[in-house]
């Protein structure tokens, strides 16, 4: 029970991996709001989490929809302990085929999403005198370029330099600002992933994902739960002295 007593908000929590992360933190006796767009499948899982989670609607890209899914939290719970930004988009092309529209809808939802958000809940953290946490989801992609990958891998190197300028100015108000950077992590997200280098690359779907699964020092992609125990330890007051870092976990992949 680390989070015992705790509130926290995990954006994009619908499916996938920040589904994942609202059962471990309610596991863990955190209050947790599902906060996505895909308000069906939020309620779906929040239901299946219990009576400790519940379903905010939230889209990351509208300033108004991040202003209200805050004020309806703090009138539910009194005030906000953690964020997990974690709500993202991929999209891949060459760089000659990239469209300003694709583009545009990575950086609204990975950056200006992220940022907004975190921004809209570190001013609730104050206002109520929190000793809050936030997570920022970045990726391996973010600590490299790729030919294919252009967009979502800048999108992902800024959700790292945000998360060190907000980790060094936040830690005044008490609040710890940092990411965790996953590797390849199977699920619905990896499906539409593969199936677009499968398109780019001229592959069988599915083939994509077995050599990046071959290619993992530990041997397998990682799954959601591998992700758990860092999310569960940012979100704690274990992490206390810990200030605007970028973890991998990744199974060794980065490293390799
Ligand atoms: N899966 C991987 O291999 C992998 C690897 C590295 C990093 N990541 C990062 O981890 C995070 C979670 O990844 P995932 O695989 O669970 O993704 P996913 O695609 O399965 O889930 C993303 C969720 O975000 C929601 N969402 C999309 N747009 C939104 C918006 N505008 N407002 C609110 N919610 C919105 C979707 O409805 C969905 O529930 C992302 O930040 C992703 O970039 C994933």
């Amino acid at each position: 029970m680390r989070l015992k007593g705790k509130v926290a908000i995990i954006t994009g929590a619908a499916r996938g991996i920040g589904a994942a992360f609202a059962g471990a933190y309610a596991r863990e006796g955190a209050t947790v709001a599902i906060a996505d767009i895909d308000m069906a499948r939020a309620e779906q899982t929040a239901a299946a989490i219990g009576p400790s989670a519940f379903a905010v609607r939230l889209d990351v890209t509208d300033q108004s929809s991040i202003d209200s899914a805050i004020a309806e939290m703090e009138k539910r719970c009194g005030a906000i302990d953690i964020l997990v930004n974690n709500a993202a988009l991929f999209d891949m092309a060459p760089i000659v085929e990239i469209t300003r529209a694709s583009y545009d809808r990575l950086f609204s939802i990975n950056v200006a999403g992220a940022f907004f958000t975190m921004q809209a809940v570190a001013r609730s953290m104050i206002k109520h005198k929190r000793k809050g946490k936030i997570i920022n989801m970045a990726s391996q992609a973010g600590r490299r370029g790729e030919a294919l990958v252009a967009v979502y891998c800048a999108t992902k190197a800024t959700v790292i330099s945000l998360t060190q300028s907000a980790g060094l100015d936040l830690i005044k108000h008490g609040i710890n600002v940092n990411a965790i950077a996953p590797g390849v992590v199977d699920g619905e997200h990896w499906a539409g992933v593969d199936a677009l280098f499968a398109k780019y690359e001229n592959l069988p779907i599915g083939e994509k994902k077995r050599q990046v699964a071959a290619g993992v020092p530990y041997g397998r992609m990682g799954t959601a739960e591998d992700l758990v125990g860092m999310a569960i330890f940012l979100a704690s007051e274990e992490s206390n002295y810990i200030v605007a870092q970028t973890y991998n976990v990744d199974g060794g992949q980065w490293m390799s």
